[in-house]
C-alpha cells in the first residue's frame, strides 16, 4: 500500500500479529477464529463487547486437503510468469435453474407479466398482449411451430422480441406482424421447457408484456425416430491477441442428440496442441503461440459420436496484433499514482488466464496497476459452494499473479448480501452469525500473507432511504452483523486495513447520510473500521464533484481513509468518450485533493470484460486500445 501515512505494518509484523490472533483463537477453544468475550447483542445501542467463541466442532467443516487445488499444466492456460493451479475435485453441476415439471405444465399457460415505467398512466394506455397461445406437447424429433400474435388495446401493432431461443430453434418473422418459434427438440430437450416472447407497447418502449409458453417434449416410442443431427461447438467469440503470446481456447463440443462429439484440428498454427480438458469431459483446450500479426482462422472438425461420418467444420477467428500496437505513450498509471501517494488498481476477471487473450490482459494489468481486487472469485458462492466444500483455485491464481507483479490485493468481499451459496440462504437464522464468521475466518486465514486490505462488509445501506439494507445477515443479527464482521477480521489480522464498501455515495442524498450515520454508530461502539470504499459506478453524465469532495471530507473528518474501489464511467446515448474521460479526470482530481484518499481502482480495465460492457465504461476498449479516459487518468495523476 503506497504510504499516505498508511497505517500498515511490515509483513513480518503482520505474521506475528496473526500468530497472536491464532493464539487468541486457541484460548477460545475454537478452530475457527474469534476471541474470548460475551455474546453479541443485536441492538444498535451500547458498546460492542467482543466476539463469542465459535463452536468447536464448527458448524461446517473447515477446508481440508481435499479442497487444495493441484498444479495445472501449461497446455491449459496463458500464464507466463506465475504458476497456475486448478481445482482437484470434479466440477459441481452448474447451478441449475429450477427444472419445470409436469405439474407446472398442467397449471396451463403462465400468466403474462407486464412491466411499465413508474410514471406511465396505464389506465389510458393498456398493456399489449398475445392471443391464441397455450402450452403444448411435442415428441422429440418432431418440429413444432408456435405463432406469436401480439395485440394492443389501442389498436396499433406492438413490437416483439424473443427471450432465450432454445438451441437449434429460430424465431422467424412472418411479415404480418406475427412471429413464430420453429423448433425441432431432440433427445437433449426431453422434459418441460419454456419459451418467452415479449410484446412492446407501440407508444412506450419500456411498457412490455412477457408471455411464457411451456413446451413438454416427450420421448418417442422408438428413439430411432429422432434424426441424428450434426454436432457443433459452442460459439467462440472473435478475440484480439498479441503475436508471440500463448493463446488458449476452450472448445466445447455440442450435440443436441445428447451425445459427446470428438474434436479434431483441420488447420491450426504450428505447434498447436489440442488436449481433453482436465475437468470437463465435453471440452478440449487448444493452445498455440501465434508467431506473427494477421487474421487467423482455425478450422475445427467436430465428429458425431454415433455416426462418425457425420461431421461439421467450425471456424474460430482471431485477430493477431503486433506487440507494438499495445505500447502506450507516457507513464504507467501505477507509477503516476505512486508519485501522488496513491495506489492505482483494477478488478481482475475470474480465470482471465484461461481466455484466448489472457496473456495480453495480464501484461497490461501488470504494467498499469499495483492493486488487484478479485472481481468475483473471492465471494462466498464461488469459494464455498457447499457446506465443507471450497474452491480456492481461481483466488489462489489471482494471488499468485499479484505476487508475481508485486501487486497488493483487496479481499473483495467477506460479507455481502449477494452471491451467497444456496446452502447459506437455507440455514437457520440463529446459525447465520457463525456461518458468516466461519467463512471470514477461513478466507482470511488462507490469504493472510497475500491480502492486507479487506472489503469486510459490502453495501450495508439500503438502496432507498439510507437505512440498513435488509439481508440474511442484518435480518438475523441486526446492525451488529457489521460489528461482528469487523471484529472478527481485526481479531484475525490486526494489521489489515478494514473497509466498509458502498455504492451510490458519490453525491448528496439519503444514502451517504445513512452511511455517515452508520459510521458514527459503529465508531461509538469502537468497531474497527479503517476506511470507506466508494465504489463509484458512474455514468458519463456525472457532475457531482463538489458533493463527492464533501462526502470524502465527511469520511475523513471521522478519521477514516477513502478508497475509490470500483470506478467505471458508463457512456450514455447523450455522452461521448471525451465526456467519459472528463469524469475520470475530475474524480481523480477530487481524490488527490483529499489527503486521506489513498486508493483508486477501476472495476476492470477493458470494456470487453466489464460487467457493464454494453456501456463501454472503462479506460481500454474491447480490443485493448487505450481510450481518451486513459490519457485523462494519466493527466489527472500528473503526467
Ligand atoms: O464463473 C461462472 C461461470 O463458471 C458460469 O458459467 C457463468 C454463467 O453462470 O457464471 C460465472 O460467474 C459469474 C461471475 O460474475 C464471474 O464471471 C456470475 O454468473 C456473475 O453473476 C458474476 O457477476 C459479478 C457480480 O459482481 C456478482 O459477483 C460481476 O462480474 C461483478 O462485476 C460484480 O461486481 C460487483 C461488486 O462485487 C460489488 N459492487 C457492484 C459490482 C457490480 O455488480
Amino acid at each position: 500500500m503506497t504510504n499516505r501515512q498508511s497505517p500498515h505494518g511490515a509483513p513480518c509484523r503482520r505474521f506475528l500479529a496473526f500468530c497472536f490472533a491464532a493464539l487468541l483463537v486457541a484460548c477460545s477453544g475454537s478452530d475457527d477464529g474469534g476471541g474470548q468475550g460475551t455474546g453479541t447483542g443485536t441492538g444498535t445501542g451500547g458498546t460492542f463487547t467482543g466476539l463469542s467463541a465459535l463452536p468447536n466442532p464448527p458448524l461446517t467443516a473447515a477446508p481440508s486437503a481435499d479442497d487444495e487445488p493441484v498444479a495445472d499444466t501449461e497446455a491449459f492456460h496463458t500464464a507466463v510468469n506465475f504458476a497456475v493451479v486448478r481445482e482437484a475435485a470434479d466440477p459441481l453441476p452448474e447451478a441449475s435453474v429450477v427444472a419445470l415439471t409436469e405439474a407446472d405444465f398442467a397449471l396451463g399457460l403462465p400468466d403474462a407479466v407486464v412491466t411499465a415505467p413508474a410514471a406511465l398512466d396505464t389506465t389510458s394506455n393498456a398493456a399489449p398482449f398475445f392471443v391464441g397461445l397455450d402450452n403444448l406437447r411435442v415428441v422429440a424429433g418432431e418440429t413444432l411451430e408456435i405463432r406469436f400474435v401480439p395485440r394492443d388495446p389501442e389498436g396499433e401493432l406492438p413490437g416483439m422480441f424473443p427471450q432465450e431461443i432454445p438451441e437449434g430453434g429460430s424465431f422467424i418473422d412472418n411479415f404480418d406482424g406475427t412471429r413464430s418459434l420453429i423448433w425441432q427438440p431432440l433427445q437433449a430437450d426431453i422434459g418441460i421447457t419454456s419459451f418467452t416472447a415479449v410484446a412492446i407497447d407501440p407508444d412506450e418502449s419500456d411498457y412490455r408484456t412477457s408471455q411464457t409458453v411451456l413446451i413438454a417434449v416427450d420421448a418417442p416410442d422408438d428413439p430411432a425416430e429422432i434424426p441424428n443431427v450434426a454436432p457443433g461447438i459452442k460459439e467462440v467469440l472473435p478475440f484480439t491477441v498479441r503475436a508471440g503470446d500463448p493463446v488458449v481456447i476452450e472448445i466445447e463440443g455440442v450435440d443436441r442428440n445428447g451425445t459427446l462429439p470428438s474434436v479434431e484440428l483441420e488447420s491450426a498454427p504450428a505447434g498447436a496442441s489440442l488436449l481433453p480438458h482436465p475437468r470437463f469431459d465435453d471440452r478440449h483446450v487448444l493452445r498455440f503461440v501465434p508467431p506473427a500479426a494477421g487474421e487467423l482462422i482455425i478450422d475445427v472438425v467436430v465428429r458425431d459420436a454415433v455416426d462418425t461420418s457425420l461431421t461439421a467444420t467450425e471456424s474460430i477467428s482471431l485477430t493477431v496484433e503486433t506487440p507494438a500496437n499495445f505500447v502506450r505513450s507516457g507513464t504507467r498509471l501505477k507509477e503516476l499514482a505512486a508519485n501522488q501517494g496513491v495506489n492505482f488498481g483494477f478488478a481482475a476477471s475470474p480465470e482471465f488466464y484461461r481466455r484466448a487473450d489472457g496473456a495480453l490482459y495480464a501484461a497490461i494489468a501488470a504494467e498499469e496497476f499495483d492493486l488487484l481486487s478479485p472481481e468475483a472469485s473471492l465471494k462466498m458462492a464461488p469459494i464455498n459452494p457447499l457446506p465443507g466444500r471450497y474452491e480456492f483455485a481461481d483466488a489462489d491464481n489471482l494471488m499468485a499473479f499479484a505476487r508475481a507483479h508485486a501487486m497488493q490485493v483487496r479481499g473483495h468481499t467477506l460479507v455481502w448480501h449477494r452471491v451467497l451459496p444456496d446452502w447459506v440462504l437455507e440455514t437457520a437464522v440463529a446459525e447465520r452469525e457463525v456461518h458468516m464468521r466461519e467463512f471470514i475466518t477461513r478466507v482470511m486465514t488462507r490469504y493472510v500473507d497475500d491480502i492486507d486490505l479487506w472489503d469486510v462488509v459490502n453495501e450495508p445501506i439500503a438502496d432507498e432511504g439510507g437505512g440498513l439494507r435488509s439481508s440474511i445477515w442484518s435480518d438475523s443479527m441486526g446492525e451488529r452483523y457489521i460489528d461482528i464482521a469487523f471484529a472478527q477480521a481485526r481479531a484475525l489480522d490486526p494489521n489489515a486495513t478494514l473497509v466498509l464498501n458502498e455504492f451510490d455515495i458519490g453525491f448528496a442524498g439519503p444514502k451517504i447520510d445513512g452511511l455517515l450515520a452508520l459510521l458514527d454508530r459503529l465508531q461509538a461502539r469502537e468497531v474497527p473500521v479503517d476506511a470507506v470504499g466508494f465504489q463509484m459506478h458512474l455514468f458519463a453524465t456525472y457532475d457531482d464533484f463538489d458533493e463527492l469532495a464533501a462526502n470524502f471530507a465527511a469520511v475523513a473528518a471521522r478519521g477514516l481513509d477513502i478508497h475509490i474501489t470500483e470506478l467505471d464511467v458508463s457512456l450514455t446515448d447523450t455522452t461521448d468518450e471525451q465526456q467519459q474521460a472528463d469524469v475520470y479526470r475530475e474524480v481523480v482530481e477530487v481524490c488527490l485533493e483529499q489527503p486521506r484518499c489513498r486508493v483508486i481502482q477501476t472495476w476492470g480495465f477493458t470494456d470487453r470484460y466489464s460487467f457493464r460492457s454494453f456501456f463501454d465504461p472503462l479506460p481500454f476498449d474491447a480490443d485493448y486500445a487505450a481510450k481518451p479516459a486513459y490519457s485523462a487518468l494519466q493527466n489527472a495523476l500528473g503526467e
